[in-house]
Parts: structure tokens; sequence; C-alpha cells
């Protein structure tokens, strides 16, 4: 976890992602259709963009066969991501009109930050939620991997002292869930607002709501003739951990996909938590999100 986070539109960002996002509030074109997968980091971003992927494009890949784009190429390819670092020059923002209906994006992007032409559109946004416990140690693992980084990196502790204070990237997390949460409640046919701890718990309901939601449910044909299972097989994390590409291919920003798969389990946080931090964190998120239902 670097030190350095600059605070935009309330929100803490890493210094080489303010412009990009600027660029894409400024000219990204939402469609009717498109489909935008919302997160903070390490939330379960991965799983869901692969869900939602075998989900939309099953009539055109059949989950269960060898050929599935997923079997070769790690969701951060198919999705183009909007955070990549393309500046602001007109000419060099990549053309996304042309790909393939249903689009789909990835983004980080708190609710209220995300273009003009999202909030306008019919356009649909699944937002995926983890615990906060399970987010900030995820990503402490994550952010000590994807080193080489010529900043210095916090300890444990000072990370986590920054977290409590919202200083996070995309964070504060409760602002980034809270902001999610509230327009789920408000425009539940636009924002689906998901919980990774309830995808653990029970994929085959989640997916069937996803499904819903995306207007494309599945028939009962479907179900009992296993696409269900098979989609739920092809995403989960021991068989996304263990392909090629996820071991040793790169994702567009040049992080190696290996590191977008560590243990995938809910409660790691307990192997790392002191009782003085459990404590904390417990009582500012309880704070935090006191106006909504959400506990973790
Ligand atoms: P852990 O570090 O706790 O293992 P993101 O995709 O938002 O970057 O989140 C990464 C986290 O999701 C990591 O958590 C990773 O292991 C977990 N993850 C990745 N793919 C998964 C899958 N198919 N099923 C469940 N968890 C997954």
């Amino acid at each position: 976890i670097t030190q350095y986070l600059y605070l935009y539109q309330q929100f803490w960002y890493r210094p080489t992602l303010i412009q990009p996002t600027i660029t894409f509030q400024k000219h990204f074109q939402a469609k009717h259709d498109d489909i935008v997968i919302a997160s903070l980091p390490k939330a379960g971003t991965t799983w869901l963009k692969a869900l939602a992927f075998a989900t939309m494009k099953r009539h055109h890949f059949i989950p269960s066969q060898n050929d599935h784009p997923l079997l070769h190429s790690n969701p951060h390819t198919i999705v183009p991501y909007f955070e990549t670092n393309i500046g602001d020059n007109p000419s060099v923002i990549p053309d996304l009109s042309t790909l393939p209906e249903p689009r789909m994006f990835g983004t980080h992007l708190p609710f209220p930050s995300l273009s003009n032409s999202i909030h306008n559109s019919n356009c649909k946004i699944i937002y995926i939620c983890r615990n906060p416990f399970d987010t900030f140690i995820s990503y402490w693992h994550f952010s000590n991997n994807i080193v080489p980084s010529p900043l210095p990196t916090l300890t444990l502790e000072e990370a986590f002292e920054r977290y409590s204070e919202g200083i996070h990237p995309f964070g504060p997390f409760w602002s980034h869930v809270l902001g999610y949460w509230k327009a789920s409640k408000d425009t539940p046919n636009k924002v689906l607002f998901l919980k990774y701890e309830d995808l653990k718990a029970d994929i085959n309901f989640e997916l069937k709501r996803m499904a819903q939601f995306l207007d494309c449910p599945f028939s009962e044909g479907e179900e009992s003739g296993g696409v269900i299972d098979s989609i739920i097989e092809l995403c989960s994390f021991k068989k996304m951990k263990e392909l090629e590409i996820n071991k040793n291919g790169k994702a567009l920003d040049g992080v190696e996909n290996k590191y977008y798969f560590r243990k995938g389990e809910t409660g790691d946080w307990v192997n790392y938590f002191s009782p003085w931090m459990t404590e904390k964190l417990s009582k500012i998120i309880k704070e935090k999100l006191s106006e909504c239902s959400l506990s973790f």
C-alpha cells in the first residue's frame, strides 16, 4: 500500500488514476444495454466479471465447453478497464463503440463519480461489496505483491490506521458502499447490490438473482440441463486459479493475473487483526453504516 493518495470528488485515488478518471467522466458514452460491474478493489470483482460474462454470453459460448473465452483470457482482458492510464488525448482514448453488445465494463469509481451518461442511460450496474475486514487484508496482500513500486509501502498497522480514517484507494470504504447501496434501494432496476459473502454462501441463488436483474433469467430447461452449475464451476476460484492464463498471464495494466487469486475465502482477516484492530474497525463501520441495514 503506497503512501500517496489524492482526494478527488471526496474519494481517495492513486495519482496515476486521476487523469483517466476525468477522461472517463468527460468522454465515456454509455449505451442503454451496457452492464457496469462496480466494486472496491478486492471485493470479488474478478469473480463477478466472470459470472456476469458467462451468464450474458451463455447463448454464444456453452459454459462447459473447452473453447469458452474465460478459459483463455482473464475477464480483465475481456472487459475493457476504464482505469487504464489513457490520459486525456481523444486520439488515444480507446474506441469502445464497436465492442460487441451488450458491452460489459468494470470500474472501481464511486457511484456519484460515474459518468453522467451512465446515470442517465438505462444501463445496469452490478455492485459487489465484501466485508471491510477481508477487503482490507486482501488489498494488503495484493498491494504488497504488485510491486515493483518506487514508492515506500506502509506496515500493516500504518495501512490499517489510514483505512480506518477512510484513506484507501477509492475509499472511504463506507462511502463507496453506501453510495451504491442507496442507489440500489432508490433504483432497484438499475443497481443490483451483491455481497461476496452471500455469493460464497449460496452462489446458485445469487446467480439466478443476477440473471433476473440482467433481464436474462435462466429457464427451467437451463436449470435442469446444468447450465447454472456449469457457469458456477467455470467461474469457481479453484477452476479460475488453475487456468494457464491466470497462472502466467497479465492484466491490461500489467499486473500479473495470479495476484487476483489468493485464498478466495471469507474470514481470513482473523489471522491478521489484533483485538484492538477488530474493535476499532467494527466500531467505525457500525457508526458509518448506521443509516442502512448492512452489517458484516
Ligand atoms: P483474497 O485475497 O481474500 O483471496 P478482486 O477481484 O476484486 O480484485 O478481488 C480479489 C479477491 O477475490 C481475492 O481475495 C481473490 O482470491 C478472490 N477471488 C478471485 N476469484 C475468485 C473466485 N472465482 N471465487 C471466489 N473468490 C475469488
